[in-house]
C-alpha cells in the first residue's frame, strides 16, 4: 500500500500524459472526442460505482457541474440496479471501476444500456469486463493496484474525470480559453505537488502515534473535499478496523456533534478557498467541545493552526484540484495507524480486491 501511495505522482502523470497538451491548450481523449455529440446533447450524467470509485464519482459530480455545467447524479451501483431508475436515451452513464469486474457496477451498466443510455467506462484494468461492456471509455493509467485499499486508483480516476470535465467545458463554452489554459497548466503541476504532499509522511506518522488507540474518528470536508472526507474515513475503517465516519462539515450540527468530546479525533479538510471561513467556524465548534482537531490545510495557513491540535500542510492549487492533494495525508494517516496496530494493510480481513459477487 505504501508503495502505491508513493506511486501517485507518476500514476497521475501517466494518466494525463499524451492527453493534456498545455502548450497547444488541448485535451485529447478519443473516447470523449468520438462521442462529443452525445456528450453535448446529454440532459444529465449518471455516475455509477462502488466504494472508493463511488467517492471519485462524487468528486467528479462537483467538477462536472462546476466546470461543464452538466447536471450529475452519483449512484451506488448496487442501489441503482435494483430501484427501477428513470433512464433515457439522453442520459450518459459513466461507470467507474478500478478492477473493471465489480458485479454491481457491471449490472448497473447492463441496465443502463438496456434503457438506451450511452455508457462510458473509467477503468484501470485494460480489457476488463466493464471496459469491454461499455460503449466507450478512458483508462486510468495507475498501473496494477495490488493493495486491497484503493489509493492510486482513486487519484487517477479523479484525474481522468477532471480531464473529461475540462474537455466538455471547453466544448460547451462554459469556460473561457484563458481559464481552460490555466486549469491545464495547474493540473500539470499536480504530480510535483503530490510529491510535496508526500513529504508530510514523517509528521503524519507522529500524529498516527498519538491517535492510534482511538476507537472512533470523524472526517469532515466541504464542497470538492466532502467526498475526500468520506474516502479518508473508508481508508481508516478498512485497514485499521477503527470506526470512522465522513460527513459534510456543515452536517455536523445535525447529529454527529453529539459525539464530540476529548476522546474524539476529528480530521478536518480546511484548505484555502472552498468555504474556508465556514470550515474554520466548524473547527471552532469542535474545539469548544474539546474534540481533537487534525487539520489538513493549505501551506502557510495561520487561522486553522491557531485552533487545531495538529495541522498537515498540502500545497496550494485550484479549488477543484485540491482532492488530489488532500487525499494524500489521509491515506498516510490510515496506513501508519494500521501498521502501528499490526494490521495487514495490504490484505485487510474480510475484503477482496475485486468484488465479483453481489
Ligand atoms: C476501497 C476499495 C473498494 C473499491 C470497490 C470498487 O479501498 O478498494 O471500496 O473501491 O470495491 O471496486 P472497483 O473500483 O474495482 O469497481
Amino acid at each position: 500500500m505504501l508503495k502505491e501511495i508513493y506511486e501517485q505522482p507518476s500514476a497521475i502523470l501517466d494518466t494525463f500524459r499524451g492527453r493534456l497538451l498545455s502548450k497547444e491548450a488541448i485535451i485529447k481523449m478519443s473516447g470523449v472526442e468520438d462521442n462529443m455529440k452525445k456528450f453535448l446533447a446529454a440532459d444529465r450524467i449518471i455516475i455509477v460505482a462502488c466504494g472508493t470509485s463511488w467517492h471519485a464519482g462524487l468528486v467528479a459530480e462537483y467538477i462536472f457541474e462546476d466546470l461543464a455545467r452538466i447536471p450529475v447524479e452519483v449512484e451506488y451501483a448496487s442501489e441503482f440496479r435494483y430501484r427501477n431508475p428513470v433512464i433515457t436515451e439522453k442520459d450518459i452513464v459513466i461507470a467507474i471501476s478500478q478492477s473493471g469486474e465489480t458485479a454491481d457496477t457491471l449490472a448497473a451498466i447492463k441496465l443502463a444500456k438496456s434503457k438506451g443510455a450511452f455508457v462510458f467506462g473509467v477503468c484501470n484494468v485494460v480489457g476488463s469486463t466493464i471496459a469491454r461492456e461499455t460503449d466507450a471509455g478512458a483508462y486510468t493509467h495507475a498501473g496494477p493496484e495490488i493493495g486491497v485499499a484503493s489509493t492510486k486508483a482513486f487519484t487517477t480516476q479523479i484525474t481522468v474525470l477532471t480531464l473529461m470535465a475540462l474537455r466538455l467545458a471547453r466544448a460547451k463554452g462554459t469556460m473561457s480559453s484563458s481559464e481552460f489554459r490555466h486549469h491545464l497548466i495547474e493540473l500539470e503541476t499536480i504530480p510535483s505537488k503530490v510529491e510535496e504532499a508526500l513529504k508530510s509522511d514523517a509528521y503524519v506518522k507522529t500524529v498516527a502515534e498519538i491517535y492510534k488507540n482511538s476507537t472512533n474518528f470523524l472526517y469532515l470536508g466541504r464542497g470538492f473535499n466532502f467526498p475526500v472526507a468520506l474516502e479518508g474515513a473508508l481508508k481508516l475503517k478498512e485497514i485499521s478496523y477503527i470506526h470512522a465516519e465522513g460527513y459534510p462539515a456543515a452536517e455536523m450540527k445535525h447529529g454527529p456533534i453529539a459525539l464530540i468530546d476529548e476522546q474524539m479525533p476529528v480530521v478536518v479538510i480546511a484548505t484555502k478557498k472552498g468555504h474556508y471561513e465556514k470550515v474554520v467556524s466548524n473547527i471552532q465548534e469542535i474545539k469548544s467541545r474539546k474534540g481533537k482537531i487534525i487539520g489538513i490545510v493549505t501551506k502557510g495557513d495561520t487561522s486553522v493552526k491557531e485552533l487545531a491540535d495538529h495541522v498537515i500542510e498540502v500545497p496550494e492549487t485550484l479549488e477543484c484540484l485540491t482532492p488530489l492533494l488532500t487525499t494524500i495525508p489521509l491515506q498516510l494517516l490510515s496506513y501508519h495507524i494500521a501498521v502501528m496496530l499490526e494490521r495487514n494493510v495490504d490484505q485487510p480481513r474480510n475484503l477482496a480486491k475485486s468484488v465479483t459477487v453481489e
